[in-house]
């Protein structure tokens, strides 16, 4: 039995907010990228397990906001005219801000957990570091590929298409 695909309704984003959105981000992406430098510069043993949870509670606090406000503004569903290509990838990264929170959330719990936890263990810590290490670098792709979105639905606004 064969299947066909239907696209019952077209996402896409609204460029100029999306794009005002991550202009007015710096305070996010500043945190952001002042943590992966510092948990890259530092051995495990040295980073504070306090400032830790408390940092990584902060970025979580921040990219609710972030993600909130896009999904809110820079994205909207039921557009006409999209090219399906565009509409596509728009539907890949929103879908994508509740993997990133959902991943964010976990790692602040076993921030929690290691800041409750009498051994306080380099192991444990370093399950932290990782995560949010592998995590920024995956919240970079995305955002480079949403500023990359914006370009895309610019261009096709001036209709230039070839
Ligand atoms: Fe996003």
């Amino acid at each position: 039995m064969s299947t066909i695909a239907i696209k019952t309704g077209s996402l896409t984003i609204n460029a100029a907010f999306l794009k005002e959105i991550k202009d007015d981000n710096s305070d996010l992406s500043n945190l952001i990228d002042a943590t992966f430098d510092a948990l890259t510069s530092q051995s495990a043993e040295k980073i504070n397990v306090r400032a830790l949870f408390d940092i990584m509670s902060q970025i979580r606090d921040y990219l609710a906001m972030h993600f909130a406000l896009e999904d809110e503004f820079g994205y909207f569903d039921d557009a006409v005219d999209v090219p399906f290509q565009l509409s596509c990838q728009a539907d890949i990264l929103k879908a994508q801000h509740e993997q990133f929170y959902t991943e964010i959330c976990l790692i602040v719990e076993t921030a929690e957990s290691l800041l409750h936890s009498r051994s306080q263990s380099i192991a444990m810590k370093s399950k932290v570091i990782d995560a949010f290490k592998s995590f920024y670098v995956r919240f970079q792709d995305h955002e480079e590929a949403e500023r990359e979105l914006v370009f895309q639905s610019f261009q096709c606004d001036f209709g230039e298409t070839d």
